[in-house]
């Protein structure tokens, strides 16, 4: 099944089963006590709380979500920043026995995945929240259980989910993990979390579902990983096209090849999405989190010696994956690109310049026996030649040096209350 199907008939299968389909709502959520749209939920979470949905109780989505949480996890097999939630949700209405057996029924007679693959999680209980016995028995008809050993427990670290943002609906979850893979997350929303962090049970109950559709698509597809997908093979592809046969780099081993061009093709597509949802590259909060993966992008890019203007192509291709299922891609493309390729411009300028400069202050260091860079280097980087700390952080890591975190918060406070001074002189002087 193409991850187009995939897609198609997650929401067909909801929508028989009594759910209105409900559109994805942009990257930019509406609660701004967070940065991004994480999860499917998001855009539902007053009706967990009792306001009437206008959508009726049961409803399901493809949602587009950034997870900056999982920048990190990038370049492994199923971790991405960008992705598509596919959840089913109800506000009020069904519970946990339903939520998993439709759940079940999907899976299994829809995407024809073996129950024997199939390996799920249930919240085992802490002082706070008991074990989830109800979901136990249900899986238990189902033909999982603890003995048999495709039913396990977890504590509140892996099973229990929420709240987004600093408040709201909250519960313990069950998983459905095909071998180490966890493919969906059955969230079943029963307490409101408030800012101390108190339970209170919630009265009404809910359910929220996610299942990433590239995981999805890599269990259907076969694929030992979401990159060999239809939603990334074209991208990897066009970037295969475009190296050279050979790397000069000689350290640069395969396994680093690989992971740098899952990284260029995840936050690539991470930027097109952004942009198009009107996030555009600043310095600052959401901007700055759309430049942070565009100038990773580009630096992973000069590992792979990469020409200059790698970029362009690559969105193109995510574009064309993606123009009809969100058509604002297309309409917005001029656009995209061209913000694209101004930063790759302005980034190159300055990567090289700063490169140089860093190299030079490790290898002096080195001389000296000194494997950490100090907040002013890391500051001087950030400031001069626009290096996110982060990149700084893994160029540092490659020499087998750390950097002095603390520091450079140090340099940036002292660098802000500078310009905050020179901006009240200036507006005194008015
Ligand atoms: N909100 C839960 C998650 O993102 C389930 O949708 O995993």
């Amino acid at each position: 099944m193409t991850s187009k199907e995939l897609r198609k008939n997650f929401l067909l299968f909801f929508k028989k089963k009594g759910h209105n389909i409900v559109p994805s709502s942009s990257l930019i959520p509406t609660d701004s006590s967070v940065l991004f749209t994480t999860a499917g939920m998001q855009q539902f979470k007053r009706y967990y709380l009792g306001e009437k949905s206008p959508y009726g109780k049961n409803v399901c989505s493809c949602q587009k979500c950034f997870r900056t949480s999982d920048i990190e996890e990038v370049g492994d097999k199923s971790h991405l920043t960008f992705l598509e939630m596919l959840g089913n949700f109800s506000f009020d209405g069904y519970f946990k026995e339903k939520a998993i057996n439709l759940a079940f029924e999907l899976l299994d007679s829809v995407f024809h995945i073996p129950s024997s693959k199939m390996i799920v999680t249930v919240f085992g209980g802490d002082t706070d929240v008991p074990r989830d016995e109800e979901s136990v028995r249900i899986w238990e008809k189902l033909g999982f259980s603890e003995k048999k050993g495709n039913l396990r427990f977890a504590g509140k670290e892996d099973n229990f989910w929420g709240p987004t943002g600093l408040e709201g609906p909250c519960g313990p979850t069950t998983e459905i993990h095909i071998g180490e893979l966890e493919l969906w997350n059955l969230v079943f929303n029963e307490y409101y979390k408030d800012q101390n962090g108190k339970l209170t049970p919630l009265k009404q109950k809910g359910v929220d579902t996610g299942m990433g559709l590239e995981r999805l698509a890599m269990v259907v597809q076969g694929k030992p990983s979401v990159f060999e997908t239809d939603l990334f093979l074209p991208i990897i592809e066009e970037l295969n096209s475009n190296l050279k046969s050979q790397i000069s780099n000689l350290q640069f081993k395969t396994q680093n090849l690989k992971k740098s061009k899952r990284i260029i093709a995840d936050h690539v597509k991470g930027a097109v999405f952004l942009i198009s949802d009107g996030v555009f590259p600043s310095n600052v909060e959401r901007g700055y989190v759309v430049r942070r993966v565009l100038r990773r992008a580009i630096r992973y890019g000069k590992i792979l010696e990469l020409p200059d203007k790698f970029l362009i192509p690559i969105a193109q291709k995510v574009i064309e994956i993606y123009k009809d299922i969100y058509p604002e891609l297309k309409s917005k493309e001029t656009d995209i690109l061209t913000i694209i390729q101004n930063e790759e411009e302005k980034f190159n300028k300055t990567l090289k310049i700063g490169l140089k400069e860093l190299k030079e202050q490790i290898s002096k260091l080195k001389a000296q026996n000194i494997k950490s860079l100090s907040g002013k280097i890391v500051f001087n980087l950030y400031q001069s030649y626009g290096f996110p700390l982060e990149l700084t952080k893994e160029i540092a890591k490659e020499e087998g040096f750390t950097i002095d975190e603390w520091g450079f918060k140090e340099e940036f406070k002292k660098h802000q209350e500078a310009s905050r001074v020179g901006a009240e002189r200036k507006f005194r002087r008015k």
